[in-house]
């Protein structure tokens, strides 16, 4: 595994679980360092655990020599990140000096994995480097073998995928791709061009993203209308062929896949001369989602200069501890902007957030983070924060104002309650 991040550490784990052999490689030698330690990196349930398991066992290894990360290997998966570059472009150096470094230090045949999201035809791109940077005359086949994990339920979805998408162009590389899965025998897996296979992980995010601001339109119009979002989506949903999931409107989609796999797929459209206006109109409605969330809650707070506000919920969704394009970061921001004093919680992304954000309050729990509060802003739908006491919370809030930007306190038992209750959608 070249690159040891969310897709890197996760998928090289659970290959150890399964019982193969696995380097995990990253230039980052701190973090390598805490690896081997075992000490915590990223937070993602179960991880922990497997990380150790396969420590012990000895079918997993952390690594920042490159050398022998190659040369000891058969497959080799590139994990490392493809940011997106100013113009909405997947920037692929990354990718780009990992296939010299695999180049460089070829020592016999090896299959070489596209693993990162990348835009379609990168793999010719990557075999094209090697071929130009290799020493040696060694073999290798490039595949494509995207990855459908969910953060916070990574272990889970690698070990039991609902699909397996195999991009080949021999039967060689392809044989072997299918002795490492071979655990997965009641799993579909499809063989697929090295082409089609890029275009499957930026087609399926794309949708999912889709759906997403699909749920956002109709709780935008329920809004306007008078009309209740969670009904109409619900019963929307209860179409086989639409399907019930990805259909929760909120404050709009983060972290580090679908704001940047739009963009890319975007510009590939643009590449191929191919009209991209449904993505226009994706961002628009995902950016729109969150700017409401902010207008609601300045609309009924109306001087925000001095008024002290929880926010509940940094990571952009909940199990982890990932604020990548997460929400509440734009919502923290507009707030602090007009004055407000923030206090924050979250289970698992307080630590990544002080890196953002030195100049709010932090509390331990969210009765904390409430006291004194002159609103509850709710960003993400961490399990906790579904069981919250109101009895509690009124005592602690100046006043008993809540904006749930995940619609997960119902809304009649806040009202019931006391409270002055805003979510989305109506
Ligand atoms: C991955 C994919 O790469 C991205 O394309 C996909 O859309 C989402 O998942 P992710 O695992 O989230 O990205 O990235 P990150 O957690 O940033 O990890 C990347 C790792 O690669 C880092 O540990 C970084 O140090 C390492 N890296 C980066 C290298 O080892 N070598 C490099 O040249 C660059
Ligand atoms: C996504 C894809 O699901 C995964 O298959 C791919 O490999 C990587 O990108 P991830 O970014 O980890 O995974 O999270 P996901 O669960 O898809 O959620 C993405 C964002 O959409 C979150 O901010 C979430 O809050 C939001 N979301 C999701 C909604 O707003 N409404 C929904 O109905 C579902």
């Amino acid at each position: 595994m070249i690159g040891t991040g969310y897709v890197g550490l996760t998928t090289g784990v659970c290959f150890a679980h399964l019982g193969h052999h696995v380097i995990c490689q990253d230039i980052d030698e701190k973090k390598i360092q805490k690896l081997k330690n075992n000490e915590n990196v990223i937070y993602e349930p179960d991880l922990d655990a497997f990380i150790h398991n396969g420590l012990k066992s000895g079918n997993l290894e952390f690594t920042h020599d490159m050398a022998k990360a190659v040369q000891q290997s058969d497959i080799i998966f590139i994990c490392v990140n493809t940011p997106p570059k100013p113009d909405g472009h997947a920037d692929l150096k990354y990718v780009e000096q990992v296939a010299r470094d695999i180049a460089k230090h070829m020592n016999g045949y090896k299959v070489i994995i596209d693993k990162s999201t990348v835009p379609i035809r990168t793999a010719e791109k990557v075999k094209e480097t090697i071929n130009k940077y290799s020493k040696g005359d060694f073999k290798f086949d490039i595949v494509s073998n995207p990855e459908f994990l969910r953060e916070g339920h990574a272990v889970y979805d690698i070990l039991h995928p609902n699909r397996i998408v195999i991009g080949v162009e021999n039967a060689r590389s392809r044989d072997m791709m299918l002795e490492l899965y071979t655990s997965f025998q009641n799993t579909p897996i499809k063989i697929t061009s090295i082409k089609s296979a890029e275009l499957i992980k930026h087609g399926a995010n794309t949708f999912l993203a889709t759906k997403i601001s699909f749920a956002n339109l109709i709780a935008e119009v329920c809004e306007s209308a008078g009309a209740n979002a969670k009904e109409v989506l619900e019963a929307i949903g209860l179409d086989e062929r639409i399907g019930k999931y990805f259909l929760n409107p909120g404050i709009g989609f983060g972290g580090s896949c679908f704001p940047k796999d739009i963009k890319a797929f975007k510009k590939t459209l643009e590449i191929f001369g191919i009209n991209h206006s449904l993505i226009d109109s994706i961002e628009d409605i995902n950016n729109r989602a969150v700017d409401r969330f902010i207008k609601k809650i300045e609309k009924e707070l109306w001087v925000l200069d001095g008024k002290r506000i929880a926010v509940l919920g940094l990571a952009f969704k909940p199990n982890t501890d990932d604020i990548r394009n997460s929400p509440a970061i734009k919502i923290i921001d507009a707030l602090k902007k007009e004055g407000a004093k923030i206090c924050a919680h979250d289970p698992k992304a307080m630590e990544k957030a002080k890196e953002i954000f030195n100049d709010i309050d932090y509390a331990d729990n969210f009765y904390e983070c409430v006291r004194g509060c002159d609103a509850l802003v709710l960003c993400t739908e961490w399990d906790e924060y579904k069981k919250i006491d109101f009895n509690e919370l009124k005592k602690l809030l100046i006043t008993p104002i809540i904006f749930d930007g995940r619609n997960i306190i119902d809304k009649k038992i806040a009202s019931d309650n006391g409270f002055v209750y805003f979510g989305i959608g109506g």
